[in-house]
């Protein structure tokens, strides 16, 4: 081997140990310890040499999370041992009658200590590392053959694609790790949004997307879903006590729950039970109950199995938390795309030690498929644990009087007409200018993930707006003091604050602007895509479709509708008026010098690239300050070309434009002495408290505390 492949390749393993490392921090520890950008770049040049090398990427390099392998289609796998469940128990004599079945099935005088842990709802899923290396995952299935979800599972960046060893430390020969793959309630919310948004059917619950997510044929939508991973027992390869396996599995770089413990005795399960129930609401995953482990593998083994539930090992299940009230009226909530969101009033009533007094009831479709009437009497839960949901009719209490739902044929804001789609299970308003949108398109773009202006939540915005102090969000810009202060309920504190908070948003990033506007189709994660790829509003303003639509992860909606908000003459006084309040359009970049080969030039990408992605090739090259084009002509400097490369290509190879591959491409990028800094503030995903989520995707809420979550589903006022 020649000494520069030598020093490319070691390299290369010294960059996959060290973003294995931040992975790590990022996923599983919470903790990360450098910013995204940095990630990004470490990511480019470890990609930047896997591409001269591609015969030696191995598979378990974080670049190959998506597409590493071919598809098995859910293919069926044989378990090396059966995935167990679990019989319940639902107070805590039913627990103490497990420990006498215990100690009865166990020599005299037995010592049996027991682990306790939180029963995560989620889908189970085994995971084979074979030396240390993750060959395969699958379901549970039936306990003794599940589905092979191998490609899915490997996108999930809370498993290790190998294992975390120490110096020296030899992996296991074969190490089958248990655990359940849950979807972070933060995520959840989110996703419904999203869903809504696009018109598409909302999850349930968390576990519903998670499964969702995890079944879907093509492993880059899975990527996309938030996965995580909690590993809480070991098959083959365990040690010989349960807390042990559990110690073993996160010094493998497992995430294990952070609330698991060994107790002495059944008093102590019992202790551990009651806690959890304090907590469990407050955690950023769903928790239906805690299970109890005997510890010692060699007791496990003399107690055995009945049919799947083991003798060693029990569920405490919490009661569910549901409540039975009146359901009083069916109004109509519009959001801010227009959608029409048909809201329960119901009687006030407790749950989870909060008083409920709304729920949602998605659309219509849901309330023709539970057969829900004005006057019934309808039990509610809370689906994620946050939103007030319908659950059921009690069929038997229903009055004489109880009258069907009927969608009205206007919108109760603006009596425009409304219309469903084919394909969606929504209803919308028609009317572009109906107030509702306005009004809500306030809220959303002074919300938390958008312009993150303090003290100007819902009932704020609401407030401005129906005194006519605001009717674009550019109006918050030029707000003065003298006139809020006459507002009810605003001391001149209040005032002050409020005033400070709008100025604040300045300097809120591009991408954070994007996603304020409110575009159709744009969530936070295609602006900040835009934001990195264009730089500055000014030219996404002047996009085409086809330019946007080239961008990966973007596609032809999202491109459309961008143009079309930027070509409505309102939209664009609207952004030229925030744009001269001294709002943040550009992203901060620095020391884009002209000595790169590539600044100045024009770009056009073609075909699939072996390891990088379209857009983030083109974003690489926008930051040295290269135009990228979606077409061959005379003006191109350089095609980048993939495999099946096309047209394209051929109309290079005529014009006599210089065409290079990938790792020309990426050899030429970093050849200049430029450095690109992009500075996008950094995203920590979980363990945010999840109320803010809710303040932020929902409506309403002024200052969010737990306790009131539920006013996010009121009229304000
Ligand atoms: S142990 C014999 N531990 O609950 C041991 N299961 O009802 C079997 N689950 O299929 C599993 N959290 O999907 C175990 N900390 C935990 C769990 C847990 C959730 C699920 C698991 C299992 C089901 C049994």
């Amino acid at each position: 081997m020649s000494t520069e492949k030598e020093t490319l390749l070691k390299e290369a393993e010294a960059l996959r140990k060290e973003l294995k490392h931040h992975e790590h921090l990022y996923y599983v520890l919470d903790t990360p310890s450098i910013s995204d950008a940095e990630y990004d770049k470490k990511v480019v040049r470890l990609r930047e040499i896997e591409a001269l090398y591609p015969e030696e990427v191995p598979l378990d390099s974080p670049t190959k999370r998506v597409g590493g392998l071919v598809s098995s289609d859910f293919a069926e796998v044989k378990h090396l041992t059966p995935l167990l469940s679990l019989g319940n128990a639902f107070n805590q004599g039913e627990l103490e009658e497990f420990d006498k079945r215990v100690k009865n099935g166990l020599p005299a005088e037995t010592l049996v200590k027991y682990v306790v842990e939180p029963k995560i709802d989620g889908l189970a899923c085994s995971l084979i590392y074979e030396d240390g290396k993750l060959v395969s995952a699958a379901t549970r299935g039936d306990g003794t053959v599940g589905e092979n979800v191998t490609l899915n599972v490997r996108t999930i960046k809370s498993i290790p694609l190998s294992l975390n060893l120490a110096e020296g430390e030899k992996p296991p020969a074969i190490l089958d790790v248990r655990g359940e793959i849950y979807m972070p309630r933060r995520s959840f919310m989110k996703l419904n949004v999203e869903r809504v948004e696009a018109g598409e059917q909302e999850f349930a619950n968390p576990r519903n997307a998670a499964a969702g997510s995890l079944r879907q044929l093509n492993p880059e939508v899975t990527a996309k879903r938030a996965l995580s991973f909690f590993a809480y027992a070991v098959g083959t390869g365990a040690k010989a006590k349960h807390s042990e396996s559990l110690e073993m599995l996160k010094a493998y770089g497992f995430k294990t729950t952070e609330h698991w413990r060994v107790v002495k005795d059944i008093a102590g399960a019992w202790q551990f039970v009651e806690e959890h129930g304090a907590r469990r609401h407050d955690l950023d995953y769903d928790t239906d109950g805690a299970v109890i482990k005997v510890d010692e593998l060699a007791q496990q083994e003399i107690l055995g199995a009945t049919g799947k539930d083991p003798r060693w090992a029990i569920a405490f299940k919490y009661p569910p938390e549901q409540a039975e009230t009146k359901l009083e009226d069916i109004v109509l909530q519009v959001g801010r795309t227009g959608v029409l969101t048909p809201t329960a009033v119901l009687t006030p009533v407790k749950l989870s030690g909060s008083v409920i007094s709304r729920a949602t009831l998605h659309n219509e479709d849901f309330i023709k498929e539970k057969d829900i009437r004005i006057g019934d009497t309808v039990v509610i839960n809370k689906a994620g644990e946050i939103i007030p949901e319908v659950l059921f009719v009690v069929k038997d209490k229903r009055p004489a009087t109880a009258q069907e739902f009927v969608m009205p044929k206007e919108c109760p804001e603006c009596n425009w007409p409304v219309e469903r789609k084919a394909e969606e299970a929504a209803y919308r308003c028609t009317n572009h200018h109906c107030p509702a949108l306005a009004r809500e398109g306030l809220i959303h773009f002074a919300s938390r993930d958008a312009m993150n202006i303090e003290n100007c939540g819902p009932a704020v915005v609401n407030q401005l707006w129906e005194e006519g102090l605001i009717t674009d969000a550019a109006d918050l810009y030029s707000l003065k003091k003298e006139d809020l202060v006459k507002l009810p309920r605003m001391g001149e504190k209040s005032a002050d604050n409020l005033l400070q908070a709008i100025e604040a948003s300045k300097k809120q990033p591009l991408d954070k602007l994007l996603f304020a506007l409110g575009i159709r189709h744009v969530g936070a994660k295609g602006a900040r895509t835009l934001a990195q790829t264009y730089g500055d509003i000014h030219k996404l303003m002047v996009a085409t479709p086809e330019e946007i639509a080239q961008i990966k992860d973007i596609g032809n909606v999202i491109a459309e509708s961008v143009v079309t908000y930027f070509a409505n003459p309102q939209k664009q006084e609207l952004v030229e008026k925030l744009i001269a309040s001294g709002l943040t359009v550009e992203l901060e970049q620095q020391n884009i010098s002209g000595d790169n080969p590539f600044f100045g030039k024009t770009l056009v990408f073609t075909g699939t690239m072996p390891t990088l992605d379209r857009s983030k090739a083109q974003k690489m090259a926008q930051d040295v300050g290269a135009n990228v084009s979606g077409s061959v002509s005379k003006k191109t400097d350089f095609v980048i070309a993939g495999a099946e490369a096309g047209s394209k290509l051929t109309k290079a190879e005529d014009l006599g434009v210089t065409v290079l591959d990938e790792a020309e491409f990426l050899k030429m990028l970093n050849s200049g002495e430029q450095k690109v800094e992009v500075q996008i503030k950094q995203e920590t995903e979980p363990q945010k408290p999840i109320i803010e989520e809710v303040v932020a995707t929902n409506k309403e809420q002024e200052n969010p505390k737990k306790e009131s979550v539920e006013i996010s589903l009121w009229d304000n006022e």
